[in-house]
C-alpha cells in the first residue's frame, strides 16, 4: 500500500506478455468511470514523447544498453525512478489520483537482479532510497512463455526493438523465473494474468481485477 490517498496500479511481466495492451484497455474504461482521477505513467520514462530526464534515461536504457555496464544500468534505472516518483507519482497520489503505471520496482528484480546477477538486497536497498513509500498497491503481472512473448514480439510490426527484447531466450527466462519470485514475495498485491489468452479476455480479466480492487479501496476509505 502506497500509503497515500491515491492508488498505485502497475503492470509487469516480460516484454511482449501484454501490458500495454491490456493498460490501454483499462485506462480507456476507468477513465470513462472515473473522470479527472485517471494519470499514467511509465518507468523507465514518465510520459511517451514527453522531454524530460525520466524519458532521457528511458532512451539511453533501452536503446544504448550494449555501451551500459550492468551496475551502470542499474543506478540509471533507479535514477529515472527517483525522478518519475519525486515529479509524478508522490504529487498524484497525494491528489488521491489512480496511477496506472507501466512497469516498476518489480521489472528491476526480474531484469536486473535475476537477469543480470544484481543482488536482489541491493536492489531492494536503492530502490527504497526513492520510493517515498510509493509501494504499488495492486500489480498485474502477466505471465506468458518465453516462447510466446518472443514469439509476439517478432511478428509486432509496430514494435521498435529495445536493447533488452534483444537479449537471449536464456536472459528472458531468468526474467520469468525472477518474476515469479515477486509474484510470491508480494502475494497480497500481486494478480497473475494468464496472457496466453487472447486479447480480449486478458482485457476484461484486467478491468474486473481492477474494478474489484478500486470498489474495496473506495468502500474502505
Ligand atoms: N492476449 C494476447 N494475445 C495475442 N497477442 C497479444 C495479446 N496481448 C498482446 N498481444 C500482442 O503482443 C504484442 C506485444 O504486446 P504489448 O506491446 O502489449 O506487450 P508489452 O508487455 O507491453 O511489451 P513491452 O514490454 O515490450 O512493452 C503486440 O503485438 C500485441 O498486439
Ligand atoms: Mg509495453
Amino acid at each position: 500500500m502506497s500509503g497515500y490517498p491515491g492508488v498505485l496500479i502497475t503492470a509487469e511481466g516480460l516484454d511482449g506478455s501484454g501490458k500495454t495492451t491490456a493498460f490501454d484497455n483499462a485506462f480507456e474504461y476507468f477513465s470513462k468511470k472515473y473522470p479527472n482521477m485517471l494519470v499514467r505513467f511509465r518507468d523507465p520514462g514518465s510520459i511517451k514523447n514527453l522531454e524530460d530526464i525520466c524519458e532521457e534515461i528511458r532512451e539511453m536504457l533501452l536503446y544504448h544498453r550494449k555501451e551500459n555496464s550492468n551496475w551502470t544500468e542499474f543506478y540509471l534505472f533507479v535514477a529515472s525512478r527517483a525522478q518519475l516518483v519525486d515529479k509524478y507519482l508522490v504529487p498524484n497520489l497525494k491528489e488521491g489520483k489512480i496511477v496506472f503505471l507501466d512497469r516498476f520496482y518489480d521489472s528491476t528484480i526480474a531484469f536486473q537482479g535475476f537477469g543480470n546477477g544484481i543482488p536482489i538486497d541491493t536492489i531492494l536497498y536503492d530502490n527504497g532510497n526513492v520510493l517515498q513509500g510509493t509501494e504499488p498497491d495492486l500489480t498485474l503481472l502477466y505471465d506468458l512463455p518465453v516462447d510466446i512473448a518472443l514469439k509476439r514480439m517478432a511478428e509486432d510490426k509496430n514494435k521498435k526493438l529495445t536493447d533488452f527484447d534483444k537479449g537471449t531466450k536464456d536472459f528472458h527466462q531468468r526474467v520469468w523465473e525472477g518474476y515469479q519470485y515477486v509474484a510470491d514475495k508480494y502475494q497480497d498485491r500481486v494478480k497473475i494474468i494468464d496472457s496466453t489468452k487472447p486479447k480480449k479476455e486478458v482485457g476484461d480479466l484486467t478491468i474486473k481485477i481492477i474494478e474489484e480492487f478500486l470498489e474495496n479501496y473506495f468502500k474502505a476509505h
